[in-house]
């Protein structure tokens, strides 16, 4: 059965391969995105899902930017909190700003995305919250004290309303990955990306599809008796 899916930074990397792959699985699909227009153009044109501008660190901003989406598409029973960024430092030099741009983009924007769906979810019994955390959210990561924390705190938040949904028909549950070829590790200095990717027992990056796949799954009716989860997707990098 065809739900109506919004996934936040749905238009490049892992959020477009969610995207893609829920509108495969017959959901009726909105992808969010913080400022790339033609990025998010040329995502459009190939696949027919239509994007919403927005910030997801902005809560009037969600507020309006799902009543849009529930205006054109209905009510939202799917909600993937993909957005994120890094602002990556060692912590001696790491100023206020980016510790606050990478909480407020990464952990409140996942806090303004789920209360603007919650209620409605509550309401109607039925939902899935799936939440993009990462792997250095589980065993931290030098030079990442803000995502780091901004990742474990998503995973918290999950356990958390997984305890407050579970009667109410709402799953809510993380996936964990770890090195993806995007461009936020294309970004890593390549000396450095040749060294994280000798800790993967894979011996490669993932693709942006291998996580996409958990998120069809722990978003599919038949994922109803799955809720607080973690799925770590890392290539074997890290057990949490
Ligand atoms: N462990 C221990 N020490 C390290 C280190 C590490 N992983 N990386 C760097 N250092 C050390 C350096 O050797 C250097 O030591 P000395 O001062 O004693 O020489 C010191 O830290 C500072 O190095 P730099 O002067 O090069 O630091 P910089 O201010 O230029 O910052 C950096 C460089 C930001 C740390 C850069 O190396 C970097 O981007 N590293 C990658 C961080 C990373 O893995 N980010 C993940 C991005 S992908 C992602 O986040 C997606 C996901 O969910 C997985």
């Amino acid at each position: 059965m065809g739900r109506v899916a919004i996934v936040t930074g749905g238009s490049r990397g892992i959020g477009a391969a969610i995207a893609r792959t829920l509108k495969e699985e017959g959901h009726q699909v909105a992808a969010t995105y913080g400022g790339n227009d033609e990025a998010a153009a040329k995502f459009t044109e190939e696949t027919g899902i239509k994007t919403y501008k927005f910030d997801v660190a902005d809560y009037e901003a969600c507020k309006a930017g799902i009543a849009k989406v529930e205006e054109d598409l209905g009510p939202v029973e799917i909600l993937i909190n993909n957005a994120g960024i890094t602002k990556d430092a060692p912590f001696h030099k790491m100023t206020p700003e980016q510790w606050n741009a990478v909480i407020n983009t990464n952990l409140t924007g996942v806090f303004n995305m789920t209360h603007n769906v919650w209620v409605g979810m509550r309401d109607r019994g039925f939902g899935r919250i799936v939440t993009i955390s990462s792997i250095n959210g589980q065993k931290g990561q030098f030079a990442q004290a803000n995502y780091a924390a901004s990742k474990a705190g998503d995973l918290g938040f999950t356990k958390t309303l997984a305890q407050e949904g579970a009667s109410k028909g709402i799953t809510v549950n993380a996936v964990c990955p770890g090195y993806i070829a995007t461009d936020m590790v294309m970004a890593v200095p390549e000396k450095v990306r040749d060294q994280i990717v000798a800790q993967i027992p894979v011996g490669r990056l993932g693709e942006p599809e291998e996580i996409a796949r958990c998120v069809a799954f722990l978003t599919s009716d038949d994922a109803g008796f799955v809720t607080g989860a973690t799925i770590s997707a890392n290539g074997g990098q890290y057990f949490a």
